[in-house]
């Protein structure tokens, strides 16, 4: 008795900026139009963050909500981990500046797996209390999309947001994550990309006159291509491994992308659109805050009930992507 060790959700918690931009805004300075936006990706609006918020507000406000339905005190978390590709500052992590607004001691980390960091730092939370290093682990994932976006690529600038959600994970001795499934493949590195701010394109003037710090899609169809068929992989995989089939997923919340993604994803696997989430309409691609973003608003939506199995899947730059199988054991919505 007792000596199991298995990870379960114990909270869950999001915080999108106030400010709404919608698809319309984007039409007084680039050739592009509402309709376009909406028809090729679901999207019909986004939030951007004030100047002055950074990450680790965001992240800090969603852990704060997540710990709050989990009613489990900030100094209990032993360890935090922040999935994000726009941290506050190179170093320290973002993580770190979360532990010290929340004024607590945990050990701090940040995952950047891109758009896939939140299955990547899900799979190492689970790891950490599974193997006994930690009890109540905080796994954000928060973005600031805004200030690496290029607002002259119309490509790329329509598709992003801001936001952040987290998920206090816990000991239990009940399975709640049941399983991970992780992938990369680094040789399609160039397809989405921020060149430049690291060692390979040091920031300079010419680099930053040249936008090298902004996000990089030269061939979106390919990254479109990729996302289905990595994360319907990824999703095979686990469930396999796992002993399930589609037919026992509740929920599937695939990575907030692009609709049609979510659609096609859904679709290679059979399981009815009617059980995946699609919440990118007001919300954008949030990168690695879009997972428990959706989770959350799912769940308060009442979407997510004690028993069910919940299915998270994402892809994102790297190439990267990843998948986690969650049986739900509370809280109970709202
Ligand atoms: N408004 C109007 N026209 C546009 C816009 C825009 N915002 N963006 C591109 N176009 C034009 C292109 O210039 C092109 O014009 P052309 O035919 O004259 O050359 C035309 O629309 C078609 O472009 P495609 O790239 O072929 O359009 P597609 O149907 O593939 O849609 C999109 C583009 C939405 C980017 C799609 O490829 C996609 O969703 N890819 C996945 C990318 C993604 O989600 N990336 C996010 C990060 S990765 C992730 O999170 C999974």
């Amino acid at each position: 008795m007792g000596s199991e060790r298995y990870a379960t959700v114990a909270g869950l918690g999001s915080v999108l900026p106030e400010r709404v931009v919608s698809n319309e805004w984007f039409e007084s300075f680039i050739d592009t139009s509402d309709e376009w936006i909406r028809e090729r990706t679901g999207i019909r609006e986004r939030r951007f963050a004030p100047d002055g918020q950074t990450t680790s507000d965001l992240a800090t406000e969603a852990t704060r909500r997540a710990l709050q339905t989990a009613g489990i005190a900030p100094e209990q978390v032993d360890l935090l981990v922040c999935a994000s590709l726009t941290g506050d500052t190179p170093i320290p992590s973002t993580a770190v500046w979360m532990q010290r607004k929340l004024e607590i001691s945990a050990p701090a980390f940040d995952v950047n797996a891109a758009c896939a960091g939140f299955s990547y730092a899900m799979s190492a939370a689970t790891a950490f209390i599974e193997s006994g290093q930690a009890e109540t682990v905080v796994v954000a994932g928060a973005e600031i999309l805004s200030r690496v976006m290029n607002f002259q690529d119309r490509s790329t600038c329509v598709l992003f947001g801001d936001g952040a959600g987290a998920v206090v994970l816990r000991r239990s001795e009940e399975p709640g994550v049941l399983g991970s499934v992780l992938g990369a493949d680094g040789r399609a590195a160039e397809i989405l990309i921020i060149p430049g701010g690291g060692s390979a394109q040091p920031p300079t003037h010419e680099s930053l006159e040249a936008k090298g710090y902004t996000i990089h899609m030269p061939n979106g169809r390919e990254v479109f291509k990729r996302a289905v068929v990595e994360m319907a992989n990824a999703c095979r995989q686990l469930l396999e491994k796992s002993g399930f089939g589609p037919e026992d997923v509740d929920l599937l919340i695939p990575h907030q992308a692009n609709a049609r993604i979510m659609v096609a994803v859904a679709e290679r696997l059979k399981i009815p659109q009617e059980r995946a989430v699609v919440d990118v309409e007001s919300v954008g691609n949030t990168s690695a805050a879009s997972i428990p973003i959706a989770l959350d608003r799912a769940w308060r939506a009442g979407r997510v009930r004690t028993g069910d199995l919940v299915l998270l899947t994402s892809f994102g730059a790297g190439l990267a992507w990843g998948a986690n199988l969650v049986r739900w054991t509370g809280p109970d919505a709202p």
